[in-house]
Formats: C-alpha cells, sequence, structure tokens
C-alpha cells in the first residue's frame, strides 16, 4: 500500500519524548492508518525535556489527533491531562493521550498491552494465575498494575533494589515483595527489567537462574532486541512456553490506535511492518 501524501486535512498524531528518534512507533501507527485508510499520519517530536508541562496544551492548540508519550514526559502528562483512566490514577504516569469529545485524557496502555499480548499468544489468561515479574520500573510497574486487575492470583515481585519492589507491589492488592525462589512456583514469569537487552546495562545475562524455570510456565520477556533473549534460551531449554517482548510492543499501540480513532487496530498490518524492521 501506497502511502498518502499529507493534505491541508490530514489528521496529525505522534510520539513525544526526549530522545525519541529511535522510535518504532511511527511504523506501527502509520501501518495502522494506512490499514485502516485513514486520512492521518504519525510523527515523532523530540522536544525539550522542561516543556512537559506544556505538552497537553500543544495537543489541543495543534489539533492533534492523539499522542503517545514516552520518557521523560510520562508524569508531567498525567499531571496536566483533563481527565486520567484508573490505571493512571494508580501508576501516577501515562503513556496516552487521546480525545474524549473537548477532553484530553491520559491512558496507559503498557500494561493491558502485555496482559493481551500474553492471552493471545500463549491462548490463556492470567485470572487466577500466579505472576512473577522481574523488576520495579516504569514497565514493570505498568504489568503489575494490569495483571491485577486481569485477575492475577498472586503476583511475586522480584528486584535488585527491595524498596523499588515494595512501592511496586502496592499496584495490585495481591502482588508482594518475593525472594528470586519464589519464581519457581509462578505460573508466569516476567522479565520487566533491560536485562539481557542488545546494548542495555547485562546484554548476556539472564535475570533468572535456569533452575527456576521449568515445563508449564508461561515465560515473557519484554526485551525483543534480540528476539531470543538469553532468559527466553534458558526458558526454552528447561520445557518452558515463551515470547518476546514484541506482542507487548504491538498491543500496546493497537490500544492507542484504538483510543485515537475509536476503530479496530488492525494487528496483523501493524505486526508486519514491525517485523520487516527489526
Ligand atoms: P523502565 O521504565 O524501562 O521499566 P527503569 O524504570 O529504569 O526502566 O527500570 C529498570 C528496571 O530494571 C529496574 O527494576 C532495575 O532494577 P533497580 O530497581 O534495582 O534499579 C532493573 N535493572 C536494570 N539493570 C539491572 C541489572 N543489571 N540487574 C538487575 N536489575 C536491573
Amino acid at each position: 500500500m501506497t502511502p498518502m501524501t499529507p493534505t491541508a486535512t490530514t489528521v496529525v498524531a505522534g510520539v513525544v519524548g526526549h530522545p525519541v528518534r529511535h522510535s518504532k512507533s511511527p511504523i506501527l501507527h502509520n501501518a495502522a492508518f494506512q490499514h485502516l485508510g485513514l486520512d492521518w499520519t504519525y510523527v515523532a517530536f523530540e522536544v525539550a525535556e522542561d516543556a512537559g508541562d506544556r505538552i497537553v496544551d500543544a495537543m489541543r492548540t495543534f489539533g492533534l489527533g492523539g499522542l503517545s508519550v514516552t520518557m521523560p514526559f510520562k508524569r508531567p502528562v498525567a499531571e496536566s491531562a483533563d481527565r486520567v483512566t484508573e490505571a493512571v490514577v494508580r501508576l501516577g504516569v501515562a503513556n496516552t493521550l487521546f480525545w474524549d469529545g473537548d477532553e484530553i485524557v491520559a491512558d496507559s496502555t503498557d500494561g493491558d498491552g502485555f496482559v493481551l499480548a500474553h492471552n493471545e499468544h500463549f491462548g490463556s489468561t492470567l485470572s487466577g494465575r500466579s505472576v512473577a515479574v522481574i523488576g520495579a520500573g516504569g514497565a514493570a510497574r505498568s504489568i503489575i498494575e494490569a495483571a491485577g486487575r486481569a485477575g492475577a492470583s498472586d503476583i511475586a515481585v522480584v528486584n535488585r533494589t527491595p524498596s523499588s519492589a515494595g512501592d511496586a507491589a502496592e499496584l495490585a492488592t495481591v502482588a508482594r515483595v518475593a525472594d528470586p525462589a519464589a519464581i519457581g512456583d509462578c505460573h508466569v514469569v516476567v522479565n520487566a527489567t533491560s536485562v539481557g537487552m542488545t546494548g542495555g546495562p547485562a546484554p548476556d545475562l539472564s535475570p533468572v537462574d535456569s533452575s527456576l524455570l521449568h515445563r508449564g510456565q508461561e515465560v515473557v520477556d519484554i526485551v525483543y532486541q534480540p528476539a531470543l533473549t538469553p532468559l527466553l534460551r534458558l526458558a526454552e531449554s528447561q520445557g518452558a512456553r515463551t515470547a518476546n517482548g514484541l506482542g507487548m510492543l504491538i498491543q500496546q499501540a493497537g490500544l492507542q490506535i484504538q483510543r485515537f480513532t475509536g476503530l479496530e487496530p488492525p494487528l496483523a498490518a501493524m505486526s508486519d511492518a514491525l517485523r520487516a524492521v527489526v
């Protein structure tokens, strides 16, 4: 499909961050707009780091169709939106700004994107299942919050720094701080740190020891570069089922497309576009 050339009627949406030039979001969102036949385009806005509290106003001033929001603006947009969703109330940060009538709403689609990707990939749900989340940063917090809403029976939060694990465990009533040993007892294991990521702090390491991985577990790495991370390699060798972070990346963008346009996201077209570049 040839992209539509923007005209005077084209609705502009985008991702705002600093830095943002590495973002895969334009690929995902433009594939979606094209597939849906919408006169929309999606660009990256790299704005000054002290401009966070002016982003919502800028969206209103320029009549942007919607914004994806990344570091370091996730908190300031949550604080300046007209309204926030339940997830944003709990997390204090947002990755999405969309219109509801005249109001600009801040939402967080990362956690629900994780849950949708999990369900789709494994053909199962988190309801009544035990989940180990490794990490307590922004990604981990979104996943803990959404896994709680999705009905997980127990969420073991395992992190290098125990105090941040404690804060993250407050995001779901079933969540608790746990030792790494607890991972072995969980149905679902999620690496929500950047350990194992190409170019990250520890590209060759698995955040989980192989003795804690076994058949019957669903092991997810939010990292997608490399496609087979050290954790996923170990999990596979232990007989567990695995998924990398591409599904979450696609699903969180799909939820944004839904918020921006009210339409169902064309996930297959988005996935094809992304897989062509990663
Ligand atoms: P993001 O917003 O992408 O989740 P973040 O907020 O910087 O990123 O969080 C990074 C997470 O990865 C944290 O849980 C961090 O652990 P600490 O809370 O102890 O800092 C974890 N992390 C990063 N590098 C790590 C490493 N080498 N070993 C173990 N955990 C690591």
